[in-house]
């Protein structure tokens, strides 16, 4: 029998398991890893549409993460992330195949995990040391866009706690010292990844 075509994938094998070919990257990891950063190089590349998780949580919610935060606490942000993710996952088959920028803390909740992997979504963890996680993080603009950015100390302390989460993704790149556009190439090689689908893979002849 034929794989199923509506799948992103379903197999740990990247190309086995599911006919279809990829349709939707979630790129994990850390504040400062690059998940957006990378992730528009990497839509680019492909030229599939970028999303950004966090993005859609402020765009639904209409108030910004600090806000949400601010306002409703970590419980509640984490509830709107939640909603925000479920509505992107049960967009699928989406018109166009996506990359997606979760947010630092999304993967780690197991509901969202678990929810990426009964779609059989690809996911890459992007991987940096600490060190320069931090220093990546001291040099922006906005830091309160960033409200569990706090204290080095809890920085690393979190990081530490949620390493193990991340572990589970399907790939985990190294990304210190390596420019944006050969992460992206390196996702694209090691997920083999193919540029414009064909019409017939985006499930729109239905
Ligand atoms: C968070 C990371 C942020 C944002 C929110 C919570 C986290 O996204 O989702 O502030 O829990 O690590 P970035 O990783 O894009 O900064």
């Amino acid at each position: 029998m034929a794989g199923r075509p509506d799948c992103w994938r379903d197999s740990e094998v990247p190309g086995e398991g599911c006919d279809a070919p990829a349709r939707a990257v979630f790129l994990l990891g850390f504040m400062g890893s690059g998940k957006s950063t990378v992730g528009h190089a990497l839509s680019r590349q492909l030229e599939w549409r970028f999303e950004d998780l966090d993005e859609r949580i402020q765009a639904r919610e209409g108030r910004s993460i600090a806000e949400i935060f601010r306002d409703s606490g970590e419980v509640g942000f984490r509830q709107a992330e939640h909603r925000a993710l479920r509505e992107l996952v049960e967009e699928r088959p989406p018109s166009s195949p996506v990359v997606v920028a979760l947010g630092g803390g999304a993967f780690v909740q197991a509901e969202n995990a678990a929810l990426l992997k009964a779609a059989g979504a690809l996911t890459v963890f992007l991987d940096a040391p600490v060190d320069e996680l931090w220093r990546r993080c001291q040099n922006e603009d906005e830091p309160d866009e960033r409200p569990l950015r706090r204290d080095e100390r809890q920085f690393r302390q979190l990081y530490e706690a949620r390493r193990s989460r991340y572990m589970n993704a399907l790939l985990r790149l190294d990304t210190a010292g390596k420019d944006v556009e050969s992460i992206a190439a390196e996702i694209i090689a090691s997920l083999r990844l193919q540029f414009k689908l064909p019409q017939k893979d985006l499930g729109e002849e239905k």
